[in-house]
């Protein structure tokens, strides 16, 4: 993009949050848009409610209307979408864009089946996305996987495309997937949401996606300047159980023996919309990890608090959320931002605890885009610790009562790290 064109890019989407938050621009009258809905984009699943018994959908009409819906019934062999299949009307909420007015239509379907798959498709009218399938989550789990993204930012998104599907591919059966926050270069540049979404969508639909903030979900095409992850929040439909001021980009869920914690690393991009935003999730984090039985915990957040550069180091992350994933033993943290594949040995105050049960590991996820770092290199934390400037990579998370194991592969399907916690019953 030439510099005029993105300052005038820029510009309009400053523009178009500055009125919306000011209320300028009001929000489009739905009872007076068309009932008929356009074509679906970008169908995406998420978890708002529990993965048992819920499954969130949204997708995005290019032009204004409501009334969207849901078919969806329990999946019979080798049927299609049943005539009595259920019906849900989606919420509709317009989505403001330097490309032009949006439409996000979002249906959070309640009292499903455990451990049952279901057939559905959105739309209304003639306008139907394909239909697809999901399967929540068993009563009891014996075991599960899911896939872990690291940065998927690019200048195109070619390279998140290949390895998303390379993975879903190898790992059909995967419950979920995430993305360790740098989903994009600009997060306040709707273009790059659409190619993310456009690149990603034929899988989004079919597994889960239950992603967290990096710093880049805080840029704007003005580039100096900082907003809100806004639209992170608007386009994923996620629990809202977090910290007052910062729900949608902070939340926790539990799938089977597992509680998942999702934090936001960015005080440095967001100080000045939530000053305290730190000590805030200290607090809650606090709460959060008290409160679960859960056998396994994992957490989530962008920068690393043990970093692959020396220059590079995240004090306020370490200070503000270490102690508490010490107090409560986190399994395994991951984190993104540093687009090499590092993982420490087990951590506690900082100090090599050799037994993970003494002990956090921290994994620096790698890449999933197009963007690799050079001039990095493992510190005395690290165990492995490999930079993929060659291809990108994704993680297989495998989760038993008895094991946690991650295997880590380069798109071509070579393995750069297998490991695995072990625990008694
Ligand atoms: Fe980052």
């Amino acid at each position: 993009m030439s510099g005029f064109k993105r300052f005038v890019h820029g510009w309009l989407i400053a523009a178009l949050v500055a009125a919306l938050s000011a209320g300028i621009v009001p929000a489009i009258a739905l009872a007076a848009l068309p009932a008929a809905p356009a074509m679906p984009q970008h169908v995406t699943l998420t978890w708002a409610g529990d993965p048992r018994t819920t499954q969130t959908i949204a997708w995005k009409t290019p032009v204004p209307c409501a009334g969207g819906q849901v078919q969806y019934a329990e999946a019979a062999a080798g049927g299609g979408l049943p005539g009595n299949a259920a019906m849900v009307t989606a919420q509709a909420e317009p989505l403001l864009t330097e490309g032009g007015n949006m439409m996000l239509h979002t249906a959070t379907l309640t009292g499903l089946k455990p451990g049952t798959r279901y057939l559905y498709r959105v739309g209304g009218g003639s306008g139907w996305s394909e239909p697809r399938s999901f399967t929540t989550a068993a009563e009891k789990i014996s075991g599960f996987k899911f896939l872990v993204f690291g940065d998927t930012q690019s200048d195109r998104y070619d390279a998140w495309r290949a390895v998303l599907r390379q993975a879903f591919a190898a790992n059909p059966d995967a419950a979920f997937l995430t993305v360790v926050g740098d989903l994009v270069e600009a997060g306040q540049d709707y273009d790059q949401w659409d190619a993310w979404f456009n690149a990603a969508h034929e899988v989004l639909g079919v597994i889960p996606v239950m992603p967290l903030t990096g710093n880049h979900e805080n840029y704007t095409p003005l580039w100096g300047e900082r907003s809100p992850p806004t639209l992170f929040i608007a386009q994923f439909r996620l629990p809202g159980n977090g910290p007052a001021g910062l729900k949608g980009q902070v939340y926790s869920f539990d799938y089977g023996e597992v509680h998942f914690v999702m934090l936001d690393s960015q005080a440095r991009e967001e100080a000045r919309f939530v000053p305290d935003m730190l000590e805030r999730q200290k607090a809650w984090l606090e709460k959060d990890l008290a409160a679960t039985d859960k056998k396994w915990k994992v957490v989530f957040f962008h920068k690393p608090p043990y970093h692959s550069k020396a220059v590079r180091g995240n004090d306020d992350v370490r200070t503000a959320f270490v102690p508490v994933l010490d107090r409560y033993h986190a399994d395994v943290v991951f984190n993104g931002h540093e687009h090499v594949y590092a993982r420490t040995y087990p951590l506690r105050d900082s100090a090599v605890a050799y037994e993970p049960a003494a002990g956090t590991v921290y994994v620096t996820t790698g890449r999933a885009g197009a963007k690799v770092h050079g001039n990095m290199h493992a510190n005395d934390w690290h165990e492995v610790y490999y930079n993929p400037e060659d291809e990108p990579n994704y993680l297989v998370v495998k989760v038993t009562n008895r094991r946690l194991a991650v295997e880590v592969y380069k798109l071509s399907g070579a393995l750069i790290d297998s490991w695995q916690i072990e625990k008694g019953q």
